[in-house]
């Protein structure tokens, strides 16, 4: 960054930052932007080896740091794996990025127990482990840490077409304010961004042409959001300088939709 101010105040330089889920488009596009401005960034990938190599050369390429890990965000063994490679690389961890996410559009009569448990425990579980195994590295670690989770605007209203998606994400707002509540003593913030409605793989068996105009139409700004739109709001939350009294936060990132009514 070029502008002092603008520097000392959204600037990452020296901030180490994970981001589980980062081969995803949005997560991916959440490290990259954390990379520029300035922190080292680790992707840690389920089973998008590929993707995630991409988004490092990516980073690599502007001169920035990153590296890659292994981990199913659902087992807590594997986060402590990918959590212990990237301490013994870069000796901490200050921001925690949490974007795995699964969906479906099953009829609520129609949903099986393996799909429930499948996205209740990808969408919420893996979150849930991901904030407690990067959460006691920075507690124990004296890091003041930021912790971002993925949720969105399903979370607080009955969002047709997605039941388990949306209850694993109005478990994400209530974790992120409990954990916000319980680990502002240590100088842990925890927050989450809602982002409205993003082309990605996840939604795109969702997104179709039917929806995508009743989306629009309950759209103050009728269109999808770009993955980079997400950005600012990432970089503001993950600096201590930018959003230092901010915890427990749930932003909405959407074009309005949740401000929206007929
Ligand atoms: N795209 C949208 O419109 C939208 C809206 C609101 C919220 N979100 C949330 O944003 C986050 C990112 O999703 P996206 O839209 O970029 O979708 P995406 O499908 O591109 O990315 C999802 C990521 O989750 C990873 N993942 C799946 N299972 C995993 C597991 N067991 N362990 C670790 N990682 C796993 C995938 O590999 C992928 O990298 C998700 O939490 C999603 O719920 C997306």
């Amino acid at each position: 960054m070029e502008n002092k101010y603008l520097e000392d105040t959204f600037g990452l330089k020296g901030k180490v930052a994970a981001v589980v889920g980062g081969s995803g488009v949005l997560g991916g596009s959440v490290a990259l932007a954390l990379a520029r401005a300035g922190a080292r960034v680790a992707i840690i990938y389920n089973r998008g080896k590929e993707a995630a190599a991409e988004i490092v050369k990516q980073i690599e390429a502007f001169g920035g740091e990153a590296i890659t890990a292994q981990a199913d965000g659902r087992v807590k063994s594997n986060l402590e794996k990918a959590k212990d490679e990237i301490v013994s690389k870069w000796k901490r961890v200050d921001i925690l990025v949490n974007a795995p996410g699964v969906n479906s559009t099953t009829p609520i009569l129609e949903i099986t127990e393996e799909e429930w448990e499948k996205i209740i425990s990808v969408n919420l579980k893996g979150m849930f482990f991901a904030c407690q195994v990067f959460g006691k590295h920075m507690i124990d670690a004296k890091v003041k840490g930021s912790i971002i989770n993925f949720s969105s605007v399903s979370s607080e209203i009955p969002l047709s077409k997605v039941f388990t998606y949306a209850i694993s994400k109005a478990g994400v707002n209530n974790m992120t304010r409990f954990l916000a509540r319980e680990w502002a003593q240590y100088g842990v913030r925890v927050n989450a961004v809602m982002p409205g409605f993003f082309p990605a793989e996840q939604n795109q068996k969702i997104l179709t042409e039917e929806r995508r105009k009743s989306i629009f139409a309950h759209t103050p700004m009728a269109r999808y959001g770009e993955a980079e739109e997400l950005n600012g709001a990432f970089i503001w939350l993950a600096s201590n300088n930018a959003s230092s009294f901010v915890t427990g936060t749930i932003i909405p990132v959407d074009g309005g939709f949740t401000a929206m009514t007929i």
